[in-house]
């Protein structure tokens, strides 16, 4: 499983190698042979309706994938080229998560790509979610028999073998259309957990009944309690383990790429949870955001601390605050009885110019002192950056876009080939620095100050 990714990728190099360009034999596709191959593909290809048709290996994905148009095969490197002449198709090309949203832009209808990639005001934040990541230096230790590496730990009680979760996100149906079923497919198969969001496209407890592996579910508090406490038992009673609340989205952010676009999510796209109760449509067709108008009009601006304590009070999962920034709400958190903390800007999504999530950190970690556990999302897209966010007290991190993304370019196979090719890196990050579980994984990972 730890290197599934790693060996599907070592086999596709070894196949191209092998029959097309062989080590050592730099210019074989220059032999009579090479060329007439590549010409007759070229010719197959481009009479093939004018469009590029690429590996669809997606699992219960009806749709093709499509990766590309007459334009973009000159974008191709040679070993792509290679794989064409030789399968007929493209496999969705990427070497790192970085890679996905010029991919998945691709594949995405342009409200939904936007929808997905966007930030709120300037992007600020969400640039941010990038950026702080590279300021941070490890410090490396050697000579400390890497021969095994385990990434294996324990979040909030649940065994998970590796500290990376799904982070929640709405709408997976934007990108494939089995929807959350897929994703959650894709995090049991890895061995980690989903946060499934409020406003999915499958509802929680068809989620729950077809996959059987440790699952949260985020919470957005409905302005009217008895639709929140309905969502809270429900969840309960299907068995998600932990209650997300997400505490950064009183009013929904400034996201002018949606306004632009009038975005919503389709008619046919109803939010699963609340067809029961008749608050399953986003306006379609408004000027500016539909979403934004869902959100002002149902979510509730008026949450506070008291509405912690209350949810605590119906419930018996464990609660976990998301969209925390600063010590003075990390201190409140542990004093309201909060289980966990995502320290979280939301991916940039909600107010702009606040700090990244691991700029934060470190000051949430500080105030809570060990009594609720830590966990930090936004711009996680390194294997590095993974052990950069445990050395600075994080018990796990969370993804949202690049499994959106993987989600979008090949349903859920794409997912779990994202979560296989962090975990690589994740591993190989832990062996060249010498630390070969996460328990070892401490403050002298990284340059202080
Ligand atoms: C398309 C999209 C939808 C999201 N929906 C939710 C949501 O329903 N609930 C929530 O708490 N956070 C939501 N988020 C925020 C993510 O949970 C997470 O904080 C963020 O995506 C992490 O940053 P990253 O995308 O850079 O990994 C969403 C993010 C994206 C990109």
């Amino acid at each position: 499983m730890q290197n599934l990714f790693t060996r599907r990728l070592q086999s596709d190099v070894r196949t191209s190698y092998h029959k097309g360009l062989s080590a050592g034999d730099p210019y074989s596709l220059l032999r009579p042979r090479s060329v007439l191959l590549l010409s007759f593909t070229a010719l197959f290809l481009f009479s093939y309706g004018g469009i590029i048709r690429f590996e669809n290996n997606a699992v219960n994905r009806s749709e093709d994938v499509w990766l590309g148009s007459r334009e973009t095969i000159n974008t191709l490197s040679p070993q792509s080229s290679v794989l064409i002449a030789e399968r007929g198709y493209r496999r969705m090309q990427f070497t790192n998560l970085l890679q996905l949203e010029a991919l998945a832009r691709e594949v995405l209808e342009p409200s939904s790509f936007d929808y997905i990639a966007g930030g709120a005001d300037d992007e600020v934040s969400l640039r941010r979610n990038r950026e702080d990541w590279d300021r941070i230096t490890l410090r490396p230790r050697v000579l400390m028999d890497v021969s095994r590496v385990d990434t294996a730990t324990i979040v909030l009680g649940t065994p998970i073998s590796m500290p990376v979760m799904l982070a929640p996100a709405s709408g997976h149906k934007l990108c494939c259309s089995e929807g959350e079923v897929a994703t959650a497919r894709a995090a049991a198969a890895a061995g980690t957990i989903m946060a499934l969001s409020t406003v999915s496209t499958v509802s929680l407890e068809d989620v729950a009944a077809v996959v059987d592996a440790p699952r949260w579910f985020q919470l957005y508090v409905y302005k009217d309690r008895e639709v929140t406490r309905n969502l809270v038992t429900r969840a309960e009673a299907a068995g998600f383990r932990a209650l997300c609340v997400t505490v950064d989205v009183p009013i929904i952010g400034n996201r002018e790429r949606d306004m632009r676009n009038n975005f919503s999510f389709p008619a046919d796209m109803p939010l699963a949870n609340f067809v029961d109760m008749q608050l399953q449509n986003m306006p379609t067709g408004v000027v500016g955001s539909g979403l934004g108008a869902y959100i002002s009009s149902k979510w509730d601006p008026a949450l506070s601390w008291a509405d912690i304590d209350w949810l605590r009070s119906v419930t018996a999962l464990p609660v976990v605050l998301k969209g925390i920034l600063t010590a003075e709400d990390a201190t409140l958190a542990a004093e309201h009885g909060a289980a966990a903390i995502i320290v979280s800007n939301h991916g940039g999504r909600q107010l702009d110019s606040v700090s990244s999530g691991i700029a934060a950190l470190p000051e949430v970690v500080d105030a809570v002192g060990g009594r609720v556990e830590v966990l930090v999302d936004g711009g996680v897209r390194r294997g590095t950056d993974v052990l950069k966010a445990l050395a600075l007290g994080a018990r796990a991190v969370l993804i949202g876009r690049p499994y959106m993304y993987g989600l979008a370019l090949d349903g859920e196979a794409g997912v779990l080939r994202v979560l296989e090719m962090l975990r690589a890196e994740v591993s190989l990050a832990m062996a060249l620095s010498g630390r070969p579980n996460i328990q070892s994984i401490n403050a002298t990972l990284v340059q202080r100050g």
